[in-house]
């Protein structure tokens, strides 16, 4: 349905990198709920992996659950970014992907288009390095641009593209805007007209399917790249997959699947991390799937604390005990205890019922860099 160059895709729905949160437990959670085909590590950087510095190689522990694999790069230099390619492909791994970093604010401002012309050309050689290296696809992901008045990812999309990028990546955001503000999806548009024939994802705030569908239809995208939504509902690319193949969603799940998920995905962490520390890891994975728990102080008090499994076990098993309160006769959370929807920033008109909450909480890490 989609390919980025030789690589054909069962889905044209992706997880975004989130730098300490796409790992192997994570991408193999959402892999075994469906929808998704292509994930992404975090971002890696090439030195380290030429390196094979243990962090790094950490970051792209994989499994054969875990397949197809995109790894991010980034790093600035031609070789060290070529040698890394070379390096993931003889590992297996599907695609490379490089982050684009984030346009500089003094090359878009000061010199105007021709300093902005000198990055490019040395942008669009490195890229032609890696490619001509490797034989798997590559590819590249980016904001719309610096501020408003500094839209580049259009030129930027299409050099890259000569350079022989195989598809992009673009948040709608700028850079000055951060993770606030609206997500254009006219400026994705823009990306899309701008490049000849290679597929451009679309990425930024889609909580709902009816985000992606939207999405899609309103930028003529290729596939719509998925982060914090992800996290928010690890379910999102199963119903957004459907959504897109049958025009429906399907209903939310209920509390006992996302309990029986959450404790997968402990599972696996424990599994890869080992029990002490994939315990101390999931201390900011757990509150991720309680916020759509109901009233979930006495949960979440304890979880950040969570050190073993057999803990985990008894917060939970307490937890469960405790919820009984806010439930009817049915054993369906009371109304006035029932989670708020999240609406996706470019989707707050459309959704007028389920409007309550628009901001996707950006989980703590160091994200200025993107
Ligand atoms: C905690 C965090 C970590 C991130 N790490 C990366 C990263 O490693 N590489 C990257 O290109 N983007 C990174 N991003 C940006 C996301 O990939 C994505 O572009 C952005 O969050 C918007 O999409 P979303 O609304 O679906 O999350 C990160 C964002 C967050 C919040």
């Amino acid at each position: 349905m989609l390919r980025f160059g030789s690589l054909e895709l069962k889905s044209n729905l992706f997880l975004s990198p989130l730098a300490g949160y796409t790992n192997l437990p994570f991408r193999l959670t959402l892999r075994e709920l469906g929808g998704l085909d292509l994930a992404t590590t975090d971002l890696v950087n090439a030195r380290s992996l030429i390196e094979r510095n243990p962090k790094a190689l950490k970051l792209i522990e994989t499994s054969p659950a875990d397949r197809p694999l995109a790894v991010q790069l980034f790093g600035s230099a031609p070789e060290e970014m070529r040698d890394a390619a070379v390096y993931l492909e003889s590992l297996g791994i599907a695609s490379v992907d490089i982050n684009m970093g984030c346009p500089v604010k003094k090359v878009c401002r000061v010199g105007g288009g021709s300093a902005m012309m000198t990055e490019l050309d040395k942008t669009v050689s490195l890229v032609r390095g890696m490619v001509e290296a490797v034989k798997i696809p590559v590819t590249a992901k980016m904001r719309l641009g610096w501020d408003d008045d500094n839209i580049t990812a259009p030129q930027l999309a299409r050099a890259l593209e000569d350079a022989g990028v195989a598809g992009v990546f673009v948040h709608g955001r700028t850079r000055e805007q951060g993770f606030s503000g609206t997500v254009s999806l006219d400026g994705i548009r823009k990306v899309v007209e701008a490049v000849r024939s290679i597929p451009v994802i679309g990425n930024g705030d889609v909580t709902t399917p009816e985000a992606a569908a939207t999405m899609i239809r309103e930028t003529g995208c290729a596939g719509v790249s998925i982060g914090r939504g992800a996290f928010y509902n690890p379910w999102i690319f199963l119903h957004s997959r459907q959504r897109l193949d049958t025009g429906e969603s399907p209903p939310d799940p209920g509390f006992d699947e996302r309990v029986r998920v959450m404790t997968r995905h402990l599972e696996l962490m424990t599994q890869v991390f080992g029990e002490a520390h994939g315990c101390r890891m999931f201390r900011k994975v757990a509150p991720w799937y309680s916020k759509r728990f109901g009233p979930v102080s006495e949960f979440n008090k304890r979880v950040v604390q969570l050190a073993s499994r057999a803990e985990y076990d008894s917060i939970l098993e307490n937890y469960i005990q405790w919820r009984r309160q806010f439930l009817d006769e049915r054993g369906e959370l009371k109304p006035q205890y029932r989670p708020s929807a999240l609406v996706s920033s470019f989707m707050r008109d459309r959704e007028p019922e389920s409007a309550r909450r628009s901001v996707i909480p950006v989980p703590k890490g160091p994200v200025e860099v993107w």
